[in-house]
């Protein structure tokens, strides 16, 4: 398993380290501490196309081939970024036309990274030169295993941009979706404040204009964005596989965070790798939400440098970020935690950002893995060597298992799109918090959750969830309503099905093309303002454990058929359904017609788990998250404490701790941030055995090792 750091050897020589006469000379030095951590790679030049190319034309790659010798000799493998994340400052002098302009007609001037526009023809001339210049000076060296290709994509708001070849592109784009103009004008709806057009050279870019511009056009705008930097993506991506075929590309991503499709820039690239932020203040499971996103982007075809099946995380935090309002220190343990949750969820490549605290640039009180000065005496050097022993350790094991899940959660980037960039019911709904709450109640009784778009095979999932899909394309309806039919059990809510991908509300009824698999129709719905609660009451077997409000919003629905499950009680809908059930073909189609707090959600879950059979993975405190790793013959448990303080577990059957080395029985209080990694091993089945008579808790799938709360 590859374990490494980001390093930067252009801020490691004379003047920042070195000497005049030896400028290189810390070099080595890092090098040895890196081994001594168990460190097997770097990411190295995602931000050196200055330093490569000066003056145009003129090259010099002589000084990282240097530092991938040495790294070479150690043994230490190399990820190399391809430079274009920060264009050098002669090319936005010679062809500013490179700049990107946004919205106002404002140009983001150079000086920084990111300032470039992936429509321009000039820019993806210079890329393609660079590429090809830095594949020939260091694309086939020995220590060079992936291609990290650009850095951030979309980062610091580049998803869009609005130069006249973005105009220009942005027509060619919608000439080759519509065809004809008249379609053009009646699919984007282009009556509406008769902005109809005679041509497509007429249809403007979505800038700055008094009011909000026609719904349609800015989803269409997103699509084409996002497809502008796939393309740029994959133009990258293509012409490293033609020039050094052996050798897997892939991007660092964050959680669906930037306004491109994640699951189409995933297809362009071999593996998936993430920025991953260990910082105090996150949730355990907002984290967790954002691992099994990223893992979900690419579920086949992934090409790692070793062949194993997950993605990479190039960039987890090693210490404080710098960009929030209060930076504060990461408490001891938790850069070991979070690393393991990482792994837990699917890594199998974990390098830290970044190796040292940069003494030049806006990033020098970032944490890194050294300080300053250099010197190895820190707490995160500690954490990351005892970090790199385990995984020594467990790597082995790992290899070829992967997490597997029986529940899906839907996420669709247009619809996500719409909800932000459109005009809406209420401005206070945010679809990313509505999507936390229910995998939040996942994660918290330790049920495993992919995520996929709506047009994925969903047949292999015994539930999916798809909150709000409020844009829902016509075949996206035809494939849910085919899960149902053929047994699924599908869960949506209110916001559901108002507009299809042409942005166009139905004639038929919401949720649109949906009203019979939910056996109901939404009448009308109600935004309520923060602060205002309806409330809700249940009948029949639903596990009430509080008294739920219904915020936000509320859907006032007509049965057709359905089970109601639950009522509003208050307001002129009163009595009136809130949550329904329905048969329909082999499977059942809930509906969730309001939002409400965490705790249903969690009431939620359980019922759903009698309902459809579904096993928690271990029966643990509730504080306590639990992940499985699994392929044939091996079952490999992560057993997490978020909590500042120890926990206590009850171990029915013997368990191995790969990390220890112990084995467990009885009671164990697992410590503050502390970290398990259990094996069901067949000797321990065998001790289970002789155990089974006093294993009083029995819970998750059949095998699963029980283990109670104390
Ligand atoms: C991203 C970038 C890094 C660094 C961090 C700071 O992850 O890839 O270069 O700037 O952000 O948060």
């Amino acid at each position: 398993m590859y374990f490494g750091v980001d390093y930067y050897p252009e801020h490691w020589v004379f003047p920042y380290a070195g000497t005049a006469e030896e400028p290189e000379s810390r070099w080595p030095v890092d090098i040895q501490l890196m081994l001594d951590a168990g460190v097997n790679v770097v990411r190295l030049g995602e931000f050196a196309w200055g330093l490569y190319e000066p003056e145009e034309g003129k090259f010099n790659f002589d000084w990282m081939r240097r530092a991938m010798d040495l790294f070479n000799e150690a043994g230490i493998k190399v990820v190399l970024g391809t430079p274009t994340a920060a264009p050098p400052i002669w090319l936005a002098r010679k062809h500013p036309e490179i700049l990107p302009i946004d919205a106002h007609g404002q140009i983001k001037h150079e000086g920084t990274r990111r300032a470039y526009c992936a429509n321009s023809d000039v820019y993806w001339e210079y890329t393609q030169k660079i590429l090809r210049a830095l594949v020939g000076a260091l694309g086939h060296h020995p220590a060079l295993i992936a291609w990290q290709i650009d850095n951030g994509i979309g980062g610091h708001n580049t998803e869009t941009s609005f130069n006249e070849e973005t105009r220009r592109d942005w027509h060619a784009w919608l000439k080759a979706k519509y065809e004809t103009v008249a379609r053009l004008n009646d699919m984007l709806g282009l009556s509406f404040w008769s902005q109809r057009v005679t041509r497509f050279e007429d249809v403007p870019m979505p800038r700055q204009t008094p009011t909000v511009h026609n719904p349609a056009l800015i989803v269409d705008w997103m699509r084409f964005s996002s497809d502008t930097l796939v393309a740029y993506m994959r133009m990258q991506a293509q012409l490293l596989h033609e020039l050094t075929p052996s050798i897997p590309v892939t991007n660092n991503l964050r959680a669906l965070w930037r306004s491109f499709d994640h699951f189409d820039m995933a297809e362009a690239l071999d593996f998936v790798s993430l920025d991953s932020n260990a910082t105090i203040n996150t949730k355990s499971a907002e984290l967790a939400c954002e691992i099994d996103m990223m893992r979900s982007l690419k579920k086949q075809g992934v090409r790692t440098p070793d062949g194993d099946c997950g993605f990479w995380v190039i960039e987890q935090k090693a210490g404080n970020v710098n960009w929030q309002d209060v930076n504060s220190l990461v408490r001891p343990g938790v850069v070991r935690l979070f690393t393991h949750q990482l792994i837990s969820r699917g890594a199998c490549g974990v390098l830290y950002f970044l190796w040292r605290q940069p003494r030049i640039g806006s990033e020098k009180f970032y944490g890194g893995v050294l300080g300053h000065d250099g010197s190895a005496e820190t707490r995160a050097y500690r954490e990351i060597k005892q970090i790199g022993h385990e995984i020594k350790r467990l790597a082995p094991f790992l290899k070829g298992t992967r997490v597997v899940a029986d529940v899906c959660i839907l996420y669709s980037h247009e619809n996500d799109w719409s909800l932000r960039f459109t005009t809406q019911p209420t401005q206070h709904f945010h679809y990313r918090e509505h999507i936390q709450l229910f995998y939040t109640a996942l994660h918290d009784k330790n049920i495993p959750v992919d995520f996929a778009r709506p047009t994925e095979d969903l047949s292999r999932y015994k539930i999916v969830f798809a909150p709000s899909l409020s844009l829902l394309a016509c075949g996206e309806a035809d494939l849910l309503r085919m899960y149902v039919q053929n047994g699924g059990t599908l869960v949506s809510t209110f916001n559901t099905g108002l507009v299809d991908e042409h942005h166009i509300a139905p004639d038929s009824g919401y949720p649109h093309d949906l009203t019979d698999v939910f056996g109901l129709e939404v009448r009308e719905f109600d935004p309520l303002p923060p602060g205002e609660q309806n409330h809700l009451t249940f009948r029949g077997a639903f596990p009430a454990t509080h008294l739920h409000p219904g915020k936000l919003w509320c859907d006032i629905i007509e049965p057709k058929g359905c089970q109601v499950i639950g009522v509003y009680s208050k307001d002129f809908y009163s009595g009136k359904p809130a949550m329904t059930m329905n048969q329909y073909g082999n499977g059942r189609a809930v509906y969730l017609g309001t939002m409400s707090d965490q705790p249903f959600y969690h009431d939620l879950v359980t019922w759903l788990r009698n309902l459809c059979g579904l096993h928690p993975l271990l029966k643990v405190p509730d504080t306590i998250e639990v992940s499985l790793r699994e392929k044939e013959g091996q079952r490999i448990f992560f057993l997490l404490n978020h909590q500042n303080s120890p926990v206590r577990l009850h171990f029915y059957k013997p368990m191995h701790d790969f990390l220890s080395g112990n084995t467990f029985t009885g009671s164990y209080d697992m410590p503050p941030h502390g970290v398990l990694v259990l094996d069901e091993q067949p000797e321990h089945r065998q001790a289970a055995a002789e155990h089974a008579k006093t294993a009083t808790v029995h819970s998750g799938q059949g095998s699963a090792p029980a283990i109670a709360a104390g």
